[in-house]
């Protein structure tokens, strides 16, 4: 489940689907989770609650994740087990995973998808408008 992707808003393996099948859809990949700077709060809730170690299964779990929590704002365990179940971790056992889903759907009710202001991260994405992160670097 590493290479799940958003299709139209529902995960699917990109490694079993033609480019032809995902024509004129909406495709949404890890990336596109975060709004710039901004972590989605599934984002930030792996980082807090050690959803992610090696962070390989990473990607993958997250968009499982936020799709489950547009489609279920309040999930259950079993319901966080059943949108997992195609995505495996060799790090975390799990509970860590489950129980950041669970925190990012409360983050997510709270705050719907912005996260708080004052908790910016690092653009992943910079653009030859981000701005020049200042030196001196060494
Ligand atoms: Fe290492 Fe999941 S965090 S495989």
């Amino acid at each position: 489940g590493c290479c799940t992707v958003l299709i139209d808003g529902e995960p699917r393996l990109s490694c079993l689907t033609l480019a032809v099948e995902a024509e004129q859809t909406a495709i949404t990949t890890v990336e596109g989770l975060a709004d710039g700077p901004h972590l989605h709060p599934v984002q930030t809730c792996f980082a807090t609650y050690g959803g992610s170690q090696c962070g390989f299964c990473t990607p993958g779990f997250l968009v499982v994740a936020a799709a489950l929590l547009e489609e279920e704002p309040e999930p259950n365990d079993q319901q966080i087990m059943d949108a997992i179940e195609g995505n495996l971790c060799r790090c975390t056992g799990y509970q860590q995973i489950v129980e950041s889903i669970k925190q990012a759907a409360v983050l997510k009710r709270e705050k719907g998808n912005e996260p708080a202001a004052s908790d910016p991260h690092s653009n992943p994405h910079p653009t030859a408008h981000s701005p020049v992160p200042e030196g001196p670097f060494e």
